[in-house]
């Protein structure tokens, strides 16, 4: 396997120095998109937030500056991430921050928690949408939003080749799945190079 193959490998659940090597990366590397997706959003203050696969955690300290007095909770399906996104969160960590590992097919919180949920480059991974919607659904408020936001919309995107495992929804498409899973006033937006990010409410 070539080396760029093995590192962007470590997109889909990263492990070992290659993967701590790639969180460092994401976490800078996906600022601009996620300020951009983020800044879509009306935050209120005192929200109770879930990001799912949170990665190395940047997402999660960003959450934190927009709405004054939240708590944020990051989930994600690598051990590696969840070291890392404790480690960079770690002064509100288990105070305001809270950080588990686990999979977004099966979401380890009781119905009804969550103002927000977002997804941020991480959907391409989820293998069966519908059902990992439903999930999202379940933990929201009545009222609550999902943002998902990615980059990747392109089925044939050379990514999709690059990364294993990694699938590309393009916004309509990831629109009507919400739509099937029972969200309303959904809202596509969209900006160059190829940044999406669409919200949906419950
Ligand atoms: C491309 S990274 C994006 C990380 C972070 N959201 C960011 O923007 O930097 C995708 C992340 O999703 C996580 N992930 C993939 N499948 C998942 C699943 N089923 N449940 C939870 N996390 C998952 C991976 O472990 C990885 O940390």
């Amino acid at each position: 396997m070539g080396l760029m193959k093995s590192l962007f490998t470590n997109c889909a659940c990263p492990k070992g120095i290659m993967g701590r090597l790639m969180l460092k990366f994401m976490n800078a590397c996906h600022a601009s998109l996620t300020n951009w997706g983020l800044g879509l959003i009306h935050f209120q203050d005192g929200w109770t937030m879930l990001d799912i696969g949170c990665g190395g955690g940047a997402t999660l300290r960003r959450l934190l500056r927009r709405s004054h007095g939240c708590t944020v909770y990051g989930l994600d399906i690598s051990e590696e991430s969840v070291a890392k996104a404790r480690a960079l969160n770690k002064s509100l960590l288990n105070k305001r921050v809270f950080v588990n590992q686990g999979s977004a097919a099966e979401l380890p919180y009781p119905d009804g928690q969550f103002d927000l949920v977002t997804a941020v480059e991480t959907v391409y991974f989820w293998p069966d949408l519908p059902h990992y919607f439903g999930e999202v659904r379940r933990v929201l408020k009545k009222g609550g939003r999902f943002a998902i936001i990615v980059e990747v919309v392109d089925t044939d995107s050379k990514w999709v080749q690059i990364v294993d495992g990694m699938q590309a929804f393009p916004p309509e498409q990831l629109k009507q799945l919400l739509i099937d899973a029972g969200f309303s006033l959904i809202e596509i937006h969209q900006r160059k190079p190829s940044y999406a990010t669409v919200i949906a409410v419950k």
